[in-house]
């Protein structure tokens, strides 16, 4: 059985090692969850592991954390989704999906209004993530397929409400510094 749980100080190495399977052999996402973990924008609860109950063994993780939608020097408070991965021998069993909604649910719970990602555009609709162009919002930090920058309201209206506060000018999406460092 799968256990989702928060992740706890002492899961750090198992979690490492995981993103290293998962995005294979490559260090990257493995290295943006230590930085992640010691920023501001760490939220403890948004970070959970999916545990093999019998072996305590890590086998998937999400990291929900904190950046800002930009309208000219004006930041709003939003999260981002960033990285997910689930051991390869695991995969195509809803763990994934399973660490996704308790995320989502749990963020909506802290009263948090919008998760924007950059993803697969295959995977994330089902989660009920859209395309965040159509929602004025824009990515400027990375140079990536329109379809892969998605947005999902926690709060129903919020794109609505950002868009109108705008005035019908973009938002710019920027990542913290902690995920270029
Ligand atoms: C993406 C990932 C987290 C999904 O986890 P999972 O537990 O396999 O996902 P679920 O079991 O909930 O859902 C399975 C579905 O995910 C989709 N999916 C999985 N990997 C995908 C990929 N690389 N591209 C597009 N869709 C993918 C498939 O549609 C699959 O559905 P199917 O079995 O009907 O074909 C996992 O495959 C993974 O760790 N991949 C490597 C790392 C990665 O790419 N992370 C995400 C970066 S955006």
């Amino acid at each position: 059985m799968i256990q989702i749980r928060t992740a706890a100080a002492s899961d750090g190495e198992q979690i490492y090692q995981l993103h290293l399977r998962a995005f294979g052999g490559r260090k990257e996402e493995s290295e943006l969850v230590e930085r992640i973990r010691v920023s501001d924008g760490y939220v403890p609860e948004l970070s959970l592991v999916a545990v093999e109950e019998e072996t305590g063994e890590v086998v998937g993780h999400a990291l929900i954390s904190k950046a800002a939608v930009y309208d000219l020097d004006q930041p709003t408070e939003v999260l981002v989704l960033a990285p997910i991965g689930v051991d390869p021998a695991y995969q195509r069993q809803g763990i994934g999906g399973h660490l996704i909604r308790e995320g989502l649910s749990r963020a909506e719970a802290l009263g948090f209004k919008l998760v924007l990602l950059i993803g697969h555009p295959s995977y994330y609709p089902r989660f009920g993530f859209e395309p965040a162009g159509l929602h004025g919002l824009v990515l400027m930090q990375f140079v990536v397929p329109d379809e892969v920058f998605m947005v999902r309201e926690l709060a129903p209206g919020e794109l609505v409400r950002m868009r109108d506060e705008r005035k019908g000018t973009v938002g710019e999406l920027k990542y913290p510094q902690t995920f270029f460092a």
